[in-house]
């Protein structure tokens, strides 16, 4: 990889609001690389004229067997560079069996997301809970079964013909956290990269935060949904509904909230739908 080809992979890494990278070093094919004393010579001349002595092996100079920045050795390990030819599957290939955060003890299936790739319209969650984590599809547990309702029943009541099928559903993180908690910074951080690539390759007219975690993830802001639902904010260039999370929503005391989740889905699927 070139200086050029790094700064522009930070870039981009960075335009994703990622600003820590994980790196793990690997061993490069054919051992470990070291600086070549003929191509690149030492900036002290007594060394290269070490180098030329065949006897003093034991005092190899030092100074040559700095890597130099651009080493593959120190290059971090993540998904190619390639935004334009980014897909899901390949999106999905770069998670593998994925060990980045320590999501990935708890879990027993990665949930990549599911429905329309082609969607104009996708719902990001917070993460797997235990009916996802088992099937490895999000939201099928009692929350998914809500969100299904409020899509299919909140656009046949406005004479819509919008199912869930059409729209695309994904998690801010794709593994389980233990015992439901709310992801951490640094896993929404991590796992947030895959997110950011699924909803740049689906590219939808307009996105739906379900919860203050994906409306942390997507608008970096604190601010609870109270404040934040009902109104468009933007990801990119991507409007931005924030919502209820369902799971709230099944709580016997938020019935209230029921209804402005009604009404936020309903402007949500009028703009895209119309
Ligand atoms: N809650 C979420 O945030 N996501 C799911 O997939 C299921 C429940
Ligand atoms: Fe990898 Fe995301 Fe799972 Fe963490 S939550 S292990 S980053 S797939």
């Amino acid at each position: 990889m070139t200086p050029d080809q790094l700064r522009q992979y930070l870039t981009f890494y960075r335009d994703l609001g990622i600003k820590t990278l994980y790196r793990r070093s690997v061993a490069t094919p054919g051992g470990p690389i070291q600086a070549d004393a003929e191509q690149q010579p030492s900036e002290s001349p007594a060394a290269s004229q070490v180098e030329e002595k065949p006897l003093p092996k034991v005092s190899k100079p030092e100074p040559l067997r700095i890597q130099p920045p651009e080493s593959p050795l120190t290059l971090p390990i993540l998904p190619a560079l390639e935004p334009e030819n980014d897909t899901l599957e390949k999106i999905r290939e770069d998670i593998g069996d994925c060990t980045r955060c320590r999501l990935h003890r708890g879990r027993s299936k990665i949930v990549f997301g599911s429905g329309n790739p082609e969607a104009k319209l996708v719902f990001v969650g917070e993460g797997p809970g235990a009916d996802e984590d088992a099937q490895g599809l999000p939201f099928v547990g009692r929350a998914g079964q809500l969100l299904t309702q409020m899509i299919d029943n909140t656009s046949a009541k406005e004479g819509m013909p919008v199912r869930r099928p059409h729209t695309y559903i994904c998690n801010v993180v794709k593994c389980r956290p233990p015992d439901n908690r709310t992801p951490l910074p640094d896993e929404m951080e991590i796992c947030g990269q895959f997110l950011f690539r699924q909803l740049m390759v689906i590219k939808p007219k307009a996105i739906c935060a379900l919860g203050s975690t994906a409306a942390k993830a997507l608008l970096g802001t604190k601010e609870g949904v109270t404040r934040l639902r009902g109104k468009w904010h933007k990801w990119r260039d991507i409007p931005v509904m924030v919502t209820y999370h369902p799971s709230y929503l099944l709580r016997p005391y938020n019935q209230s909230a029921k209804r402005e989740a009604w009404e936020d889905l309903k402007k949500v699927l009028h703009y895209v739908y119309d």
